[in-house]
C-alpha cells in the first residue's frame, strides 16, 4: 500500500435498504451518481476516491489497490460487511481490486463503461503525456478533451443539467488528484483472471456510443463472468449513467430485484 494508509474517504449517502457502493470514474467524484440515488429501497454510499471530491489528494503515488483498501475501510467504518458494488470506468478498476482481495464483501457487481484489461503501451504513453499537460496547464485541457468522450454530441447539444453536472465535477478535480489517478490507471494490472469464472451476480452496462471503453469490452467481460447479463444503453457514450439515467436506473433496479434479499425499485 502506498500513500496515506487507511485514508478516510469522504462520501455521499442517501436512502435506506440494501447497501450499494458506487465507485466513480476519472476525473470525477461521488456526484457522478446524483441520478442513481433515486433508486429506491437502497442505502446508497458513494465515496470520493483520494484526490477527488471532498477527499484530499494523496501526498504521493496511489494505486488501485490503495483505492480498494480505502473503500473497504469505509465499509468497516460504516459497519457494512458486504454490499452490492458498482463501478463506472476507473471505479470498475477499483472494484476489480476489491474482488482480488475481498470477494466475500461483494454481493453483486454492477460494471458500467469499464474494462478488465490493463493499459496498452500506447495508452500508458497517453497517460504520461496527459500528466505533463496537467503539470504545465492544469486540468482545463483534460476537461476539454474528455467532455466530448463522456457524453454524446446529442447530449452536448442539449446543454442541460447532465452536461453541467459532468463539466462541473471535472473542472473541480485537483491537478494532484488527476496526476495520481493517471499514474494509478497506467500501472493497474490486468484483471481478466479476477473476473474469469467469478460467480457473483453481475450486470454489465455500456453506452452504445462509448469510445473510451467500447461495447466490445462489456461483451468480453460478460463472457468471463458465468452469472452476468449485458445491457447496451442506446444513445449513450462513456457516462451512460448520467446521460441515460432513467434507462440505467431501470436496468439496475431490475437487476437488484433478481438478487436474493433485495427488493429494489426505481
Ligand atoms: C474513466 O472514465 O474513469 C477513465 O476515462 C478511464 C480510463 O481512462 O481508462
Amino acid at each position: 500500500m502506498t500513500g496515506a494508509e487507511g485514508s478516510s474517504l469522504a462520501f455521499r449517502s442517501s436512502g435506506t435498504g440494501r447497501p450499494i457502493v458506487w465507485i466513480h470514474g476519472f476525473p470525477l467524484s461521488s456526484e457522478l451518481f446524483s441520478f442513481q440515488f433515486s433508486i429506491r429501497d437502497a442505502r446508497h454510499i458513494a465515496p470520493d476516491l483520494r484526490g477527488f471530491g471532498e477527499t484530499p489528494a494523496p501526498a504521493g503515488a496511489v494505486s488501485m489497490a490503495d483505492h480498494a483498501a480505502d473503500v473497504l475501510s469505509l465499509l468497516d467504518r460504516l459497519g457494512i460487511e458486504s454490499a452490492v458494488m458498482a463501478g463506472v470506468s476507473m471505479g470498475g478498476y477499483v472494484l476489480f481490486e476489491i474482488l482480488r482481495r475481498a470477494p466475500e464483501r461483494v454481493e453483486a457487481l454492477i460494471l458500467c463503461d469499464t474494462r478488465e484489461t490493463a493499459d496498452s503501451a500506447e495508452a500508458k504513453k497517453g497517460r504520461l503525456d496527459m500528466i505533463e499537460q496537467v503539470r504545465s496547464e492544469g486540468v482545463g485541457p483534460i476537461v476539454d478533451s474528455m467532455l466530448p468522450k463522456m457524453l454524446t454530441e446529442e447530449t452536448l447539444q442539449a446543454a442541460d443539467e447532465r452536461v453541467r453536472l459532468v463539466k462541473r465535477i471535472m473542472e473541480a478535480a485537483s491537478p494532484q488528484g488527476v496526476i495520481a489517478a493517471l499514474e494509478a490507471m497506467a500501472m493497474r494490472p490486468d484483471s481478466t483472471d479476477v473476473l474469469r469464472g467469478c460467480g457473483i451476480p453481475a450486470a454489465i452496462l455500456a453506452g452504445d456510443h462509448d469510445l473510451v471503453t467500447p461495447p466490445a469490452d462489456a461483451a468480453r467481460m460478460t463472457s468471463l463472468l458465468p452469472n452476468a447479463s449485458l445491457h447496451l444503453i442506446q444513445r449513450a457514450a462513456h457516462l451512460a449513467n448520467v446521460e441515460r439515467h432513467d434507462e440505467v436506473n431501470r436496468v439496475i433496479s431490475a437487476f437488484l430485484d433478481t438478487i436474493p434479499g433485495t427488493a429494489t425499485s426505481d
